[in-house]
């Protein structure tokens, strides 16, 4: 079946079919339930598995496809410019821990592709971070010289192999790229039996602690693992804590192959790395300026910047994919990984990436399968998920949440058609038809598919992704297809069908 959103990203296209699981069907018994399917969840299955437990792994979709199937996927300490920020609001320990939770994630990686012969296409790569405004370069030196202290294997440097000069950048050694929809099904592929389980096309709709029930059954256990992106509902409150943030990502074939992957500080954004596709041409992946999901104008312009830059620096042929992602932002930019309440209590979650996912993901894994087997681990301290009033944060905090207000108001796309009738095909609007809020689209056939433009997490106006058509909800992120289908939460519930006369 197609799925819209998910079937433009490079990875999901060049992953195989492969590997399929069943949907749960029935009641079950395990020890630990874990929804989503993306590498928290996987990562954190396996790892269980590896400690005797029986494990379920619960994904609405595929498994690998979501987030995760749609990221650049650099696996990398080099977060931007992050640690002197973490430095400043958590203090050196603190920013410690988060270092070494990354270098940990990225050799778990490498040891878990290695242990199970998974062919994820894994590439050592320096990483760098480069920029050509004055005002950045202070800022990298400082980043480099902080990171060393935090035993980060960083330098600086002016040679970094891009087809251009730059004014300073930063060098990271001992970084890799992979595939990351192929390492996500291929771990995967090696969890069921003895007990444990895979479940895709098996949405949770309701859930507590110790249950999750799907349409297809119900699975027990004495702990639930959140691995979706964001919590789901109203768990936690986190949807008040992170922010969400879309970014258009293109691939095309590349003829001026940089040996490295890169990334500027300054915006608008331009991240890129490479990979051998199955046609043998080295593709360049190349990531934009972050922007509010389903702000469309926003989503067209970095598309259109994204693409001009691969195409002036890198010799590239036609884009053939395009697609949009979304990860989340903590207000005081650390992520939420543990249990949700204090205690050992509630759910065990991560969440707030801030598109650096993999090795957090993988991190966030190895912080859940101690947790869940009352181990101890020392980097909880950092990324504890019971701070409810991120203080470092307070300033984002009141900023997103009046703009969270605003779109429960008004939305965003612009209401120019007024009617289905004014609707060109290709054309998207939200409407209002019968005193209703209505998300609409023609398409080049002339079908129109009309939906309730409500979220059904907490009332936004959806807006519409115009590169995946798909309604995106700039409040908390949730994603839908053009049938209401959620893509992904924290919503669980379809936008309702509506009929367009
Ligand atoms: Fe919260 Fe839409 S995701 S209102």
């Amino acid at each position: 079946m197609a799925q819209s959103g998910d079937d433009h990203s490079y990875w999901n296209a060049t992953a195989g079919e492969g590997p399929n699981f069943p949907a749960l069907a029935g009641d079950i018994e395990v020890d630990i339930a874990i929804v989503g399917g993306g590498i928290v969840g996987v990562t954190a299955a396996r790892l269980l598995k590896d400690r005797g437990l029986r494990v379920a792994l619960i994904e609405a979709r595929r498994v690998g496809r979501q987030v995760t199937g749609k990221s650049t996927a650099k696996i990398s300490s080099q977060h931007g410019i992050l640690y002197q920020t973490l430095e400043k609001k958590f203090g050196e320990e603190k920013a410690r821990l988060y270092a070494e939770a990354q270098e940990a994630g990225i050799s778990e990686i490498a040891r878990l592709a290695q242990v199970h012969g998974i062919d994820a296409d894994i590439e050592p790569m320096p990483a760098y971070v480069y920029t050509n405004d004055e005002s950045y370069v202070g800022q990298i030196e400082k980043e480099v010289e902080i990171a060393r202290r935090l035993g980060l294997p960083a330098s600086l440097t002016r040679d970094t192999g891009l087809p251009f000069d730059v004014l300073q950048a930063m060098r990271w050694d001992n970084q890799a790229q992979f595939h990351p929809t192929k390492y996500v099904a291929g771990l995967a592929a090696t969890i069921p039996g003895e007990g444990s389980h895979v479940f895709e096309n098996s949405r949770a709709i309701d859930y507590e602690p110790t249950r999750v029930v799907t349409d297809g059954g119900t699975v027990a256990a004495r702990h639930v693992v959140m691995a979706t992106h964001l919590p789901l509902g109203q768990i936690g409150m986190y949807y008040a804590l992170a922010y969400p943030m879309a970014e258009p990502v293109v691939a095309a074939p590349i003829s001026r192959v940089p040996p490295g992957m890169y990334k500027n500080a300054e915006q608008p954004g331009h991240s890129i790395r490479t990979h051998k596709g199955p046609d043998g041409r080295v593709w360049g992946i190349v990531a934009g300026n972050h922007y509010k999901p389903g702000h469309v104008d926003d989503e067209q312009r970095y598309i259109a910047d994204i693409e001009r830059w691969l195409a002036e620096h890198f010799d590239a042929g036609p884009v053939r994919y395009r697609w949009v992602n979304e990860d989340y932002t903590a207000m005081d930019q650390a992520p939420f990984i543990g249990w949700s309440s204090s205690g050992g209590k509630g759910y065990l979650v991560a969440t707030g990436f801030a598109a650096w996912g993999i090795s957090n993901g993988t991190a966030a894994a190895m912080i859940i399968a101690d947790l869940a087997t009352g181990k101890e681990n020392a980097w909880t301290a950092m990324f504890d998920a019971t701070r409810i009033k991120p203080i470092a944060g307070a300033g984002e905090f009141v900023k997103e949440n009046a703009e969270v207000a605003a779109h429960l108001v008004s939305g965003y796309l612009s209401r120019k058609p007024k009617s289905y009738d004014q609707l060109a095909p290709g054309d998207a609007a939200i409407l209002k038809v019968d005193g209703e809020n209505v998300a609409a689209f023609r398409d080049e056939a002339g079908k129109v598919h009309a939906v309730s433009a409500v979220c059904t997490h907490m009332g936004c106006l959806v807006g519409w992704n115009r590169t995946d058509r798909t309604w995106d909800c700039p409040c908390h992120g949730s994603r839908f297809e053009l049938s209401g289908e959620v893509i992904h939460g924290p919503a669980t519930q379809p936008l309702g069908a509506k009929v367009t006369g």
